[in-house]
């Protein structure tokens, strides 16, 4: 959390749970109200994605006993490792004694206090949270979320038109209605396929799920609610390459009345020089055939890293079976390092876990991941009922099992020694 007014709310939340456990009575204004206002009202108040409020005494009191199971079994604040702040920016993690704290309150029947414990609402930051960008993209049309039905991937192309490949710092993506905008990743082709796509179907963007429907040659990232752009290091930048279509593929919700959306995004390019690409790779899992019925289906893969790099993000991603997910690196002098956790996985929060301290894999570093799956008829979020044999592709039945890594070649100082070749770089979602 980076907000000056979340900042400054942790600290009163700080002085509120040492007020509990000198065994004060809990509170709304003086114990909950902070802990909700700076972990939740963000997405959880009218117009943004959180199915209902929680911005005042009767909506928190109105869902105490949901919530108070949510924060138990880890389901809300969304973040789905099992590491938090002292791994990765923007994490959303609450403390056992916060959780305590909450279930404290539920248990002394959800007393409300003083009003005048009571803080004000954070004033969440509006608008280019990074100045105005270099350069923003929106689709020709806005498009039209129906009342009812599935979620929708819808991909929108926007087209750029540079001479030369231009190196990008941050993006952000401004969803033009947050109450169905539930999460935006964002590719790029250069292979024209996306626009192929998109005149063939007669809405504006063309619908999609797991991937954009073609192979991208490379992202910039993504969306999802409360994330925040931030600039990559100074010197590092993701390249748009030449004449490029940025893909927007959107995950709509829907709200039971019908909507409209026009996202778009903003792009900040990198200072000049760069001297290093922000490169993806995935790691996949070898096999993937998941036999129907089968409710702990498990899988692995490897990739071997040759050269030395840094690693800065990773980006797990499975689809609605996917239930778990660890990902080590094997350095070559044996130490282990786990670069992340995902011990229950939930497809509707796609992140990007970026590392505050970039992880060192040395050339001839293993990467090893391992996942599970449930594709048994109790688990109420399988697709398929009754359950059906599932493969890699990239439908919603079907499943993904990888992580991006994104990461910056040592070796690679872009304009004493240009680009470092050899290296795939490319977002292979497909098989
Ligand atoms: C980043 C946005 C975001 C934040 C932050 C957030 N929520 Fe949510 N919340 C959602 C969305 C979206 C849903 C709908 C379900 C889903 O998509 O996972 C949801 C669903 C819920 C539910 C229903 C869960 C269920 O099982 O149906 C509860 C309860 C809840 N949130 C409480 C909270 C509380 C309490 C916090 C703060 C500790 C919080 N949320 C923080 C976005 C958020």
């Amino acid at each position: 959390m980076n907000h000056p007014a979340i900042l400054c709310l942790s600290a009163f939340a700080a002085v509120s749970l040492h007020a509990a456990a000198a065994d004060a009575p809990v509170t709304f204004t003086k114990n909950i109200a902070p802990l909700i206002f700076e972990n939740c009202t963000q997405c959880h108040r009218t117009g943004e994605v959180g199915p209902f409020p929680l911005t005042n005494f009767a909506e928190v009191k109105k869902k105490a006993e949901t919530i108070a199971t949510a924060l138990g079994d880890r389901v809300m604040p969304p973040w789905r490792a099992d590491e938090g702040a002292e791994k990765f920016h923007d994490a959303r993690v609450l403390k056992p004694e916060q959780i305590a704290l909450f279930e404290q309150w539920v248990k002394a029947g959800t007393p409300e206090g003083e009003a005048n414990d009571l803080p004000p609402l954070p004033k969440y930051p509006a608008g280019w949270m990074l100045g105005e960008p270099d350069l923003v993209l929106k689709p020709a049309q806005s498009y039209e979320v129906a009342a009812e039905g599935n979620d929708v991937y819808q991909a929108f192309v926007l087209p750029t038109t540079f001479p030369a490949d231009r190196y990008v710092a941050a993006v952000q993506v401004r969803p033009g209605n947050a109450a169905v905008v539930h999460h935006v990743l964002l590719f790029l082709d250069t292979s024209g396929r996306a626009r192929e796509l998109d005149a063939a179907s007669p809405e504006p963007g063309y619908v999609s799920f797991g991937g954009p429907g073609f192979l991208p040659n490379g992202s910039l990232g993504g969306w999802a609610p409360g994330s925040f752009p931030r600039r990559l290091a100074e010197g590092i930048g993701m390249r748009l390459p030449k004449g490029a279509d940025v893909v927007m593929q959107v995950h709509y919700h829907r709200t039971g009345k019908p909507e409209t959306d026009a996202t778009q995004i903003g792009i900040y390019f990198a200072k000049e020089p760069v001297e290093k690409r922000m490169r993806i790779f995935p790691i996949r899992a070898a096999k993937l055939r998941i036999p129907a019925g089968e409710a702990n289906y498990g899988t692995e893969g490897w990739l071997p890293i040759p050269a030395d790099v840094t690693l800065q993000a990773i980006i797990p991603h499975m689809h609605l079976i996917g239930k778990e997910m660890t990902v080590t690196a094997r350095l070559p002098d044996g130490t282990e390092k786990k670069l992340i956790h995902v011990p229950d996985w939930n497809f509707n929060w796609q992140m990007n876990y970026r590392f505050i301290e970039p992880v060192k894999l040395p050339r001839g570093t293993m990467i090893h991941l391992a996942a599970r799956f449930d594709n048994s008829e109790a688990n109420p979020r399988n697709p398929s009922k009754p359950p059906r044999e599932v493969r890699r592709g990239e439908g919603t039945t079907d499943e993904m099992c990888m992580a991006f890594l994104a990461y910056t070649v040592d070796a690679e100082h872009i304009p004493a020694n240009g680009e470092v070749t050899g290296f795939p770089d490319t977002f292979v979602l497909a098989k």
